[in-house]
């Protein structure tokens, strides 16, 4: 595995492989890497010749209030990971390196990014598209691949792709889970021992209303219904929002008329979790 810090050199590395015939696949991080990033990895391999992995703590979409400093960054451990994982290029840019003095340019995506997360966490998505146009420009990827546990991040940077008109397939990954349901998360080493146990209640939620969805329900409030409550019923939970909305445009559905995404954030203790599930009428959850 090749490690650069430089984009010129990361530039250079991709260009020889897109000119000798290679296909390229690219896995965007932020490093603290976990089972979750690996799947992204094996699917990078499964599409095409080469894979080069980014790892970069990106400032601009982290708030105020949001936890930039304190975020993991074991890179000797992740380094170690990747190197195992058979990636070719490991991209570890310094923050400078990719907003240089001067840099002046900001991606607002306004539909997807609107509802959902969104209003809660205010620039964020503008800093996830700016970031990943400046990677996917020095890159040059065939592919991209990012997990769906980010679902409204992975449906952003599809229509940023698409309105761009940047050459590039986006490809969606499924949620990797722990044993007990619980989506892998960089942010879940932060959960004491008992928010870790009462955070499975959030999976556990997703699965009701799968159930529901499978016996056919399809109002949007009782789909969601099952989430408040499991959530609820969790002393070191705080529901900050669920919704089902449409997994493309990300706008609300009263109905569940189609395959729809219910999407939840959840606080357990100061740590915010996101998860979601696909649900179909009649079938409940599905995988993509
Ligand atoms: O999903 C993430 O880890 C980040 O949002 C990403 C895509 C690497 C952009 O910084």
């Amino acid at each position: 595995m090749i490690t650069v810090q430089a984009a010129s050199d990361a530039r250079s590395a991709c260009a020889g492989w897109r000119a000798g015939g290679d296909t390229l696949a690219f896995v965007p991080t932020m490093g603290a890497l976990h089972e979750g990033h690996l799947s992204l990895v094996r699917i990078a391999h499964d599409r095409c010749d080469r894979v080069a992995v980014s790892i970069f703590v990106n400032p601009r979409q982290f708030g105020p209030q949001e936890d930039y400093l304190r975020y993991p960054r074991p890179l000797e451990k992740d380094s170690a990971l990747l190197s195992d994982a058979g990636v070719d290029l490991l991209f570890a840019p310094p923050p400078g390196e990719i907003f240089p003095e001067g840099f002046a340019t900001t991606i607002s995506v306004a539909g997807p990014s609107q509802g959902l997360c969104g209003p809660f966490r205010p620039g964020h998505f503008d800093g996830v598209s700016t970031v990943c146009c400046v990677l996917f420009g020095i890159i040059g990827p065939h592919v991209s691949v990012f997990g769906m546990k980010d679902a409204q991040q992975l449906a952003v940077i599809r229509r940023m792709v698409r309105d761009l008109g940047i050459r590039m397939e986006v490809v969606g990954a499924p949620i990797v889970r722990e044993a007990d349901g619980l989506a892998r998360s960089s942010r879940n080493r932060y959960l004491n021992s008992a928010e870790r146990i009462e955070a499975t209640a959030i999976h556990a939620g997703l699965l009701e209303a799968g159930s529901l969805a499978a016996s056919g329900c399809s109002d949007a409030d009782r789909l969601v219904g099952a989430v408040r409550t499991a959530v609820s019923a969790k002393p070191l939970l705080r529901l900050q929002y669920a919704e089902l909305v449409d997994p493309d445009a990300m706008t609300p559905m009263p109905v569940l008329d189609r395959r729809g995404l219910l999407a939840t954030a959840v606080f357990a203790g100061t740590t915010r979790l996101i998860d979601n599930a696909l649900l179909e009428p009649g079938r409940g959850c599905v995988e993509v």
